[in-house]
């Protein structure tokens, strides 16, 4: 089955609301036919309205993501953000369990003492519990999964990740399960400057499909895996050539129009 790449940009904490609409406005510009290949941003919570304005007033097909989510109701969870709240400014996509937010990080700053840290404290089951409040509704769950170094020197990359699938598609929704999209994110190789080599990315994506094929074949078939983790325009094209990767959760390289767009069009030479 053809799956249209899907490269999408994690721009975390950065971009004030004048930074991220330049940069839009620069993504907008780029007038490449990019077909078939899906672009997304996911800006933070304060600009998600500006850039989404944005992205509705120009007709562009850009489409926007939040980068996390708590519940679809209302209620007193002082500094929680709602499906409605993301759905309302234009999102389409919410990344869920990024490695952040796990409290898992490529490199853990000084300043991030453990009382800190103890504030990103995703799992697999809250990350589950978000899944199965995303589905129902119109955003569509960017899951990411990944082991850390130390569990890669173990030897345990295969049954971390598999878990980590298995454990944030639980009891999911089957026929809405293909349009779930997984990120395979090696903690190491993320915001690191470290790639995951292109065969060893393709290996561990396979294995998430195969894992999601134990639960439902066809879901497996249509689901996009997308790598990240360090992806830059030089190691795009080979990363995205590969058969179970259908496109890039880009963080770093997502901040600058030129290497983000570059990015773009590896997908489109590889789609
Ligand atoms: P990076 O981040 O591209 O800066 O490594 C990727 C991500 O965390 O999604």
């Amino acid at each position: 089955m053809a799956r249209n790449p899907f490269i999408a940009g994690n721009w975390k904490m950065n971009m004030t609301v004048p930074e991220g609409t330049e940069l839009v406005s620069a993504l907008i510009a780029e007038k490449d036919d990019i077909s078939p290949v899906e672009v997304g941003v996911c800006p933070p919570f304060t600009a998600l309205h500006a850039i989404g304005s944005l992205l509705k007033e120009k007709g562009s097909a850009i489409k926007l993501g939040g980068q996390d989510v708590f519940g679809d109701g209302t209620g007193a969870f002082t500094g929680m953000i709602s499906i409605p709240m993301l759905t309302d400014c234009g999102c389409e996509y919410v990344i869920l369990g990024h490695s952040e937010r796990r409290g898992r990080f490529g490199t853990t700053p000084d300043w991030l003492t453990p009382s800190l840290q103890a504030l990103f404290a995703d799992n697999d089951e809250t990350v589950n519990l978000k899944a199965s409040i995303v589905m129902p509704s119109p955003l569509k769950p960017i899951i990411c999964v990944g082991e850390t170094i130390d569990e890669r020197k173990t030897g345990d990359t295969d049954s971390i990740v598999r878990s980590q699938v298995e454990a944030a598609l639980k009891g999911l929704d089957k026929s809405k399960l293909g349009e779930v999209v997984l990120a395979y994110e090696p903690v190491w190789a993320i915001g690191t400057g470290e790639t995951c080599d292109s065969a060893e990315a393709q290996r561990v994506c396979k294995l998430i499909r195969d894992t999601v094929a134990g639960i439902d074949s066809s879901a497996a078939e249509a689901m996009r895996v997308q790598y990240g983790g360090s992806v830059k325009p030089d190691n795009a094209e080979e990363l995205l050539g590969q058969p179970d990767i259908d496109g890039a959760l880009v963080g770093g390289a997502s901040l600058k129009a030129d290497s983000f767009a570059a990015i773009v069009r590896a997908a489109k030479k590889t789609a």
